[in-house]
């Protein structure tokens, strides 16, 4: 059975990608930072419909955190899978703000630095030694980093770092057969930043071929196409998944 960590699959889009994955036959290890509860419920909604998820704790904004995270997931994948390797790593987890330039905190700004790049590459770094080989990354970007967009600077700066990173990371892991790509969705419908605002949703609406923004199930079931297709061959690329958005 093939095994991929997601993080942040508690909610929105990382949580339609584990229940995408899990029907898709794979075992499913999602992290959630401080919803316990909806990260509970999703392994039982796996479970019920006969796969296999665990949930466990993770700040992607504290690598420090991430050796112990390490020793629990090997404990974790001999336990519920006898197995010692995972075979695809989501780097999901995420935060946003909504504020113009000129009103960014430096908390602010080191906070979404810490999550949205720092994360992603000590995260990936640590977990590198149990990805199998020819196994896959996919870091979650934005349409942001093509699309400046008023009040996300620094959010879509870190998105930007990130897709540079991903190549990097095909670069330097292809010799394992380690594939990475960028996953860049447009506006979806999550809690991401509090939510869009109903005018701000029409906007975006309005700014995408296909009339609407995106619901949570539009990206994640291209993540488990992602993990599951015959598309070995895609290595290095952003993809965006967001309906023809200001195209
Ligand atoms: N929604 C959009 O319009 C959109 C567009 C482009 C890209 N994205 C990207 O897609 C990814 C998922 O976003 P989403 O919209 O699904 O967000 P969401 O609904 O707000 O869910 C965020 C998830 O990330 C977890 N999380 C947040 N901060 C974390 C941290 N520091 N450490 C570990 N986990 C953390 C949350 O855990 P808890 O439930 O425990 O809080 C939750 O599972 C993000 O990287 C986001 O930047 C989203």
């Amino acid at each position: 059975m093939r095994i991929v960590v997601i993080t942040g699959g508690s909610r929105g889009i990382g949580r339609s990608a584990a229940q995408h994955c899990a029907r898709a036959g794979m075992g499913v290890v999602v992290t959630f930072q401080h919803r316990q509860d909806a990260a509970a419920d999703l392994v039982g909604e796996i479970v019920s419909e006969g796969g296999s998820a665990v949930a466990l704790r993770l700040d992607v904004g504290d690598c420090s955190a991430f050796p112990a995270f390490r020793a629990r997931l090997e404990q974790i994948l001999s336990e519920h899978w006898d197995a010692r390797r995972i075979d695809a790593l989501v780097n999901n987890a995420g935060h946003g703000l909504f504020h113009p330039i000129d009103s960014v905190s430096e908390a602010e700004f080191d906070g979404l630095m810490r999550v949205h790049l720092k994360g992603p590459f000590f995260l990936t770094q640590t977990l590198l030694p149990l990805l199998a080989d020819g196994g896959q990354i996919l870091n979650l970007t934005s349409a942001t980093t093509r699309v400046a967009t008023a009040g996300v600077a620094p959010y879509a700066a870190f998105k930007g770092g990130l897709e540079v990173l991903t190549r990097y990371m095909a670069k330097e892991f292809g010799v394992r057969g380690i594939r990475a790509n960028a996953i860049a969705p447009g506006a979806i419908r999550t809690e991401l930043g509090g939510g869009l605002p109903a005018p701000f949703e029409a906007l975006l609406a309005s700014q995408t071929a296909l009339g609407r923004i995106g619901e949570p199930e539009d990206v994640g079931r291209v993540i488990a196409a992602m993990l599951s297709g015959a598309n070995g061959w895609i290595n290095a690329q952003t993809i965006e998944v967001a309906g023809g958005y200001v195209i």
